[in-house]
């Protein structure tokens, strides 16, 4: 275990990290390290890792695809496995046209983008974009705009556009002043809305980085309804929350909300490639057809519509279709184990929507920087866990391969966790 001399790794602070421990390879839920050491991957990877690690099925898809194209250019050019996806996402989101990118990041880029230039193509003057506190959309500028100003922002936030920022009425188990928070929060958008807005983004049901805040369904249908009644645009970022994560194919869907646009990545591929998808509705797509060249999406990124990327898509979901129940059903796995976590004193502000589930540990601050994430990350490992707890924030979000024992073993190594850093405290 060191740190390579040639490498600089994601949002590392390299002088107070424990160096990277080094991965051989991966099955299932299971990492195995250089050392021998198995830990379960109880986070999916940032996210990514779908079905799990290795899944066969995806692995042969790709590799089929890798022997007849690998890559060609997206412009004068099409290909099966891009349209065959295209079709099907079409078929799931009610969302008729798919453009490609790279990532989470671009896929909102591309909305954001596509919202934008759609109103001015039609010659309107909607200016204003509207976000949620607590929000991220990513690393890139204007997904960095787009989210809330954090440590993650700071340097550059003279760089950033503004936007209309709104209160995010997270909710928990028991939570007692919910309504009034979220009538707070839906006067706030009525507010902002009296200002000709081009777009509203959120991340429907769960916000991710800042903490697995989650919100009811009722409250996004409120947001939904303003917006549209408004004629404003709905970008659902699913990037985190897509392909079946919430309960549902999509969060919009378990919410009862139809965006405009749709943000895609980290499962689309089963998590082996990277891939952003941005769904939008055919009458979006219709504002940019003219022979105005001005009018044109102006948008292309060299690995647009990757068929590798597409082919292990395509295999993805014809897992997640032949086997609904399991990320329908996986909600029922976590709510024993949580309501046993939710016990202790220290483990508060409980919540759980499909595979993703969480606690804010009542140690410290409630922060993205309160070491107490770090000590649990590094207990757990111990017990052949990985977690990346968000500041105070410990949540599980594991692949939908997970055993009920093996999810089990995360649960008791949490639960070890705690006691150890209580009686440290004590
Ligand atoms: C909701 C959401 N949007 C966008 C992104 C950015 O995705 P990427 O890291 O692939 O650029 C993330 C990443 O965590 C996310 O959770």
């Amino acid at each position: 275990m060191s740190w390579h001399p040639n490498l600089w790794h994601p949002t590392t602070q390299v002088a107070t990290s424990p160096e990277p421990w080094k991965v051989v390879r991966a099955q299932g839920c299971q990492l195995e390290l250089q050392d021998g050491r198995r830990l379960i991957d109880a986070i999916s990877s940032w996210w990514v890792t779908l079905h799990g690690h290795a899944e066969p099925a995806i692995a042969a898809a790709i590799g089929r695809q890798a022997l007849q194209l690998e890559q060609v250019i997206f412009a004068n050019f099409s290909h099966e496995p891009a349209e065959q996806l295209a079709t099907r996402l079409a078929a799931l989101s009610g969302l008729e046209r798919l453009f490609f990118s790279d990532n989470g990041s671009t896929a909102v880029e591309v909305a954001l983008k596509i919202a934008w230039q759609w109103w001015r193509n039609q010659g309107s003057e909607r200016r204003q974009l509207i976000a949620f506190e607590g929000a991220y959309h990513g690393d890139t500028f204007g997904a960095m705009a787009l989210g809330d100003r954090s440590v993650f922002t700071e340097p550059y936030d003279s760089l950033l556009f503004n936007v209309a920022r709104i209160a995010w009425p997270h909710t928990h188990w028991g939570d007692a002043d919910l309504e009034t928070r979220e009538a707070e929060a839906l006067q706030q958008l009525d507010r902002a809305l009296d200002t000709p807005t081009a777009a509203v983004i959120l991340e429907p049901l769960i916000q991710g980085a800042s903490g697995m805040r989650m919100v009811r369904a009722e409250f996004l249908r409120s947001v939904a309804e303003r917006v549209q009644r408004r004629g404003s645009l709905l970008i659902a970022d699913e990037v985190m929350t897509g392909f079946g994560r919430t309960g549902a194919l999509f969060a919009s869907q378990r919410a009862g909300i139809q965006p405009d646009l749709m943000a895609l990545s980290k499962g689309l591929t089963g998590g082996f490639l990277p891939m952003g998808a941005t769904l939008a509705s055919e009458r979006l797509y219709q504002g940019f057809i003219s022979t105005t060249p001005e009018h044109t999406f102006f948008h292309g990124h060299s690995f647009t519509a990757n068929p590798l990327g597409c082919a292990a898509a395509l295999a993805s979901l014809d897992l997640l279709q032949h086997n609904p129940e399991r990320y329908q059903q996986f909600e029922a796995l976590h709510r024993p184990q949580l309501e046993a976590l939710a016990e202790l004193p220290v483990a508060q502000r409980v919540r759980c929507q499909g595979t993703v589930a969480a606690f804010e540990l009542n140690l410290g601050a409630n922060s993205y920087l309160n070491p107490v994430g770090k000590q649990v990350q590094r207990l757990c490992m111990e017990q052949g866990v990985y977690l990346r707890p968000l500041g105070n924030v410990v949540y599980l979000l594991p692949p939908l391969c997970i055993s009920e024992a093996q999810l089990q073993q995360c649960y008791s190594a949490i639960h070890q966790a705690i006691h150890t850093l209580v009686a440290e405290q004590q």
